[in-house]
């Protein structure tokens, strides 16, 4: 039996900052962004949306119909907004999603999507006729001026997750690699994540190698064998620096003029616009991929390599159902991100300073542009969201 992602619908805030506005205020060259780390744009959360509205706001299009059948709800995050209760159970309230439905919220940095995704699957492969929601949330944030500032974003992607997935049926096979390392991280007191980015980007392609191995022993293929790949990406560059990794373990010496580019560029442009979106970065990648790739994909394999600092590598495949792009939401995705706001530089740092306040008191949020739902306010320490106007 198939079983994979039937429908994927990607949601990024409604403002961004160019990151030459950023380069010009920080005195670095704008090519060190555009060229060296693959990115252009950044996009901000405005202080009414959270990852409960990102993740709401990108599940809406997927449930208009009530959501009938969706027995599971996997929300995964790494910019959680209570130690107790699941981000998905607020989505869960707001979608009027089935009472007879598994929540739980998922935490392993950026491979959390990935872990929820590999969950469903099984659960449906259980239960053919249960319908999983896999949603993946998150808001990356740096200090101000700090090198990882240029790659921060946000974004949310929500996948139904069936049997005979009418977009992409995933393979079984899969190559994992975990290790206790400290190359990213956020401890509870700070809303800023600390990294050793360097180190973190050298155990990212030390993983993508390992667990690529692994995927390429269990499934007895190569990397000849993917028509694409899709990568986590922190910033669009590194899917470049991994693929030729994965391209020099053929044994061959030389690499084709342009065989990195034709197996990933087609990927990146979504991420490249909204930077790192943690959790959800690989799904829009996934998203960009099957919107905007000119050739038709399907019956075609890709591969995709999820991680997750601290650190968690996953590397597998899907193969591409034939009318996938009858299912696709290209038109809406291309027009949420054609009509975001451009921010100044000032009204981003304004935004980044707007943090939700943790005096207990209870607050008002004024309305910004936001998706169909929105961060209202907070009430005796229990967040609103409601419908927006
Ligand atoms: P940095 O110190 O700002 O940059 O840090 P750099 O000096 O390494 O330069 C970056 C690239 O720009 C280099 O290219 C330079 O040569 C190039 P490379 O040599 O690497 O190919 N460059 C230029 N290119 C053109 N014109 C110029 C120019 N100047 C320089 N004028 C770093 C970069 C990524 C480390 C930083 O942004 C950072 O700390 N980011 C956050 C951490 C991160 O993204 N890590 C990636 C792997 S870990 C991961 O993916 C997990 C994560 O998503 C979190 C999670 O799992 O939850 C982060």
């Amino acid at each position: 039996m198939k079983v994979g992602i039937d429908q994927l619908s990607f949601y990024t805030p409604r403002y961004f900052l160019p990151l030459e506005v950023l380069a010009r205020q920080r005195g670095v060259d704008y090519a060190k962004f555009a060229v060296g780390l693959g990115q252009e744009q950044m996009g901000v959360t405005p202080p009414d949306e959270d990852i409960v509205t990102l993740a709401a706001n990108a599940a809406e299009p997927l449930v208009r119909d009530g959501g009938a059948g969706i027995d599971l709800l996997l929300f995964a995050t790494e910019s959680g907004i209570d130690q107790s209760k699941a981000a998905g159970l607020f989505v869960h309230g707001l979608m009027g999603l089935p009472a007879e439905c598994r929540v739980a919220e998922i935490k392993e940095a950026c491979y959390g999507g990935t872990v929820a995704l590999q969950m469903a699957a099984a659960m449906v492969m259980r239960r053919p006729a249960s319908r999983a929601l896999v949603i993946a949330s998150d808001i990356a944030r740096y200090d101000l001026a700090s090198p990882g500032e240029p790659t921060q974003g946000c974004g949310a992607v929500a996948m139904l997750v069936t049997a005979n997935p009418r977009i992409l049926a995933l393979d079984p096979e899969v190559g994992l690699h975990a290790e206790d390392v400290m190359d990213f991280w956020r401890p509870n007191y700070r809303d800023e994540a600390l990294v050793d980015g360097k180190y973190s980007t050298r155990l990212y392609l030390g993983t993508v190698e390992k667990a690529f191995a692994r995927y390429a022993q269990a499934s007895g293929r190569s990397i000849d064998d993917l028509a694409r790949c899709c990568y986590h990406l922190p910033f669009t560059n590194i899917a470049r620096k991994a693929h030729e990794r994965l391209l020099k373990l053929r044994g061959r010496a030389e690499i084709g003029p342009g065989e990195v580019d034709a197996a990933v560029v087609e990927a990146l442009g979504y991420n490249r616009r909204t930077g790192n979106s943690y959790c959800a970065s690989l799904y829009q990648s996934l998203a960009c991929l099957l919107d905007q790739c000119e050739d038709d994909l399907s019956e075609r394999r890709v591969g995709l390599f999820s991680y997750g600092s601290g650190s968690m590598g996953e590397f597998f495949s899907g193969v591409v159902q034939p009318e996938y792009r009858q299912h696709l939401l290209r038109e809406q995705h291309k027009r949420m991100l054609a009509e975001r706001s451009e921010l100044t530089y000032q009204e981003y740092e304004d935004m980044f300073q707007m943090k939700v306040p943790q005096d207990g008191w209870d607050y008002v949020f004024a309305q910004y542009r936001t998706g169909p739902f929105r961060f209202g306010g907070i009430t005796g320490h229990k967040r609103r969201y409601e419908r927006a106007a």
